[in-house]
C-alpha cells in the first residue's frame, strides 16, 4: 500500500517538473504589461527601476533586486514603503520579450551597516552603459539610507556586461543632491547623469568624465521647480526627449515629457505623452526607460514600473510602445497585449 502512494506521488512530482520545464522552455511572443513577467528558467523577473544596455547583439535589463518583506520606515512622513536593498540583477535577452537571468550584478553588503551597498540602504534605478575606450560597463545608480537623506550616485565598473561589477565610490555631484536618475549615452559618446536633485524640486544634467566614472563640472539645471523624478531620456533624429513623473513616492500619477535641440540647451517642459483611458495615471505605473529598438528608426519601449508599495518584491512591469506622431510628439499607448514589429 505504501509502495503504490509512493509511486503515485513520485509520478506526480515528476509531471510537475515536466510541465514547468517545458512551461519554462516555452518561448514568449509578446508583451503583457503589468501581468507577472517570467524569465526562460520560469520564475518571476527581479528587475525594478530597470534600465537596459543593448551590447554585442543582445539587451541586457539591469534592475533593483527586491526581496522579502516591504516594511515602513517609522517616523517618515510620507510613503517611505521599504524592502532590504538586494543588489542589482541582469537578464539578457535577444528579441526583448524572452528573458535570460545572467545573476546579481552588483551584490549587496550583508555584514557592513556603514557600506553603501548594505542591505538596510536604498539601490535604486541602476543604469549600465558601455565605454568604447575603456572597454569597462559602467554602472550608476541612486544609493540612499533607508530615511533617504543620504540622497547620492553611486558607480561601479565590470569587464562583462552581465557583471561581477565593482562598486567604486558614491558621491554627490558638484555637492547636489541626487535621487531618481538616469544615464544617457548620447551618438557622440558622450554620457550624462540626468537626477532629481535639491530635495527632488529641480532636476539636474551633469556630464560625465571620459571614461563614465566621474562628473564633470558642466552640469545644468532643468524643470526648475517643478518636482519631477524618475527620469527617461531619448533621442529622436536630433532632439532629445526626458520623460518624468511627478513626486509622489510608491503612488503613480501623471508623466509628462520635456524636449531639447541639444542636452545643455533649453529643456522645453510639455504635457503628458501617455495617451487614452488610464494615461493620465500612466496606468498605474511609474517611467524608467525608454528602449530604442535597434534596427527600427521609430519604435522605442517605454518601460515602466508598476509599484506594489505593501509589497514590493511583487512590483510588476509595465512596458508599452512609444512612438513619434506626424508633428514630432511622442505617443505611448495602452497594450493589454502586443509585440514589436519585426
Ligand atoms: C519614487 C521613486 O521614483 C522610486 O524610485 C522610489 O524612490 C520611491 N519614490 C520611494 O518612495
Amino acid at each position: 500500500m505504501k509502495t503504490i502512494q509512493s509511486l503515485k506521488i513520485t509520478i506526480s512530482c515528476m509531471a510537475c517538473a515536466l510541465i514547468s520545464t517545458l512551461c519554462a522552455a516555452q518561448s514568449k511572443t509578446a508583451f503583457e504589461p503589468g501581468k507577472i513577467w517570467t524569465d526562460t528558467e520560469g520564475n518571476p523577473i527581479n528587475a525594478h527601476g530597470g534600465g537596459i544596455l543593448y551590447y554585442n547583439g543582445s539587451y541586457y535589463w539591469y534592475g533593483e533586486i527586491k526581496k522579502g518583506k516591504t516594511w515602513f520606515v517609522p517616523g517618515s512622513n510620507w510613503e517611505n514603503y521599504r524592502v532590504n536593498a538586494g543588489g542589482v540583477s541582469c537578464y539578457s535577452s535577444k528579441d526583448l520579450v524572452n528573458w535570460k537571468y545572467e545573476g546579481v550584478a552588483l551584490s549587496p553588503n550583508t555584514t557592513d551597516s556603514t557600506n553603501d551597498l548594505h542591505i538596510s540602504k536604498v539601490i535604486e534605478r541602476p543604469k549600465v552603459i558601455f565605454n568604447k575606450n575603456t572597454g569597462k560597463f559602467v554602472m550608476w545608480l541612486h544609493i540612499d539610507a533607508a530615511d533617504y537623506k543620504y540622497a547620492r550616485a553611486g558607480v561601479a565598473v565590470s569587464d562583462n556586461p552581465a557583471g561581477p561589477f565593482k562598486y567604486i565610490r558614491s558621491e554627490r555631484p558638484n555637492g547636489n543632491m541626487a535621487r531618481d536618475m538616469t544615464i544617457f549615452q548620447d551618438d557622440d559618446g558622450k554620457a550624462y547623469h540626468f537626477y532629481s536633485s535639491e530635495e527632488n524640486a529641480t532636476m539636474h544634467i551633469c556630464l560625465l568624465s571620459d571614461d563614465y566614472t566621474e562628473h564633470t563640472t558642466i552640469e545644468k539645471r532643468i524643470l526648475i521647480g517643478e518636482s519631477r523624478e524618475a527620469p527617461a531620456v531619448f533621442k529622436n533624429g536630433n532632439r532629445y526627449y526626458l520623460i518624468t513623473s511627478g513626486c509622489t513616492g510608491w503612488g503613480p500619477n501623471p508623466a509628462a515629457y520635456a524636449v531639447a535641440d541639444s542636452i545643455m540647451g533649453q529643456w522645453a517642459p510639455r504635457t503628458n505623452p501617455c495617451t487614452g483611458a488610464g494615461g493620465d495615471k500612466t496606468w498605474a505605473s511609474q517611467s524608467t526607460y525608454v528602449i530604442p529598438v535597434q534596427g527600427q528608426a521609430n519604435s522605442y519601449i517605454f518601460m515602466a514600473d508598476r509599484w506594489n508599495k505593501l509589497d514590493l518584491e511583487h512590483s510588476y512591469y509595465v512596458w508599452l510602445p512609444l512612438h513619434m506622431n506626424s508633428k514630432g510628439i511622442p505617443e505611448i499607448e495602452w497594450k493589454e497585449k502586443w509585440s514589436v514589429a519585426k
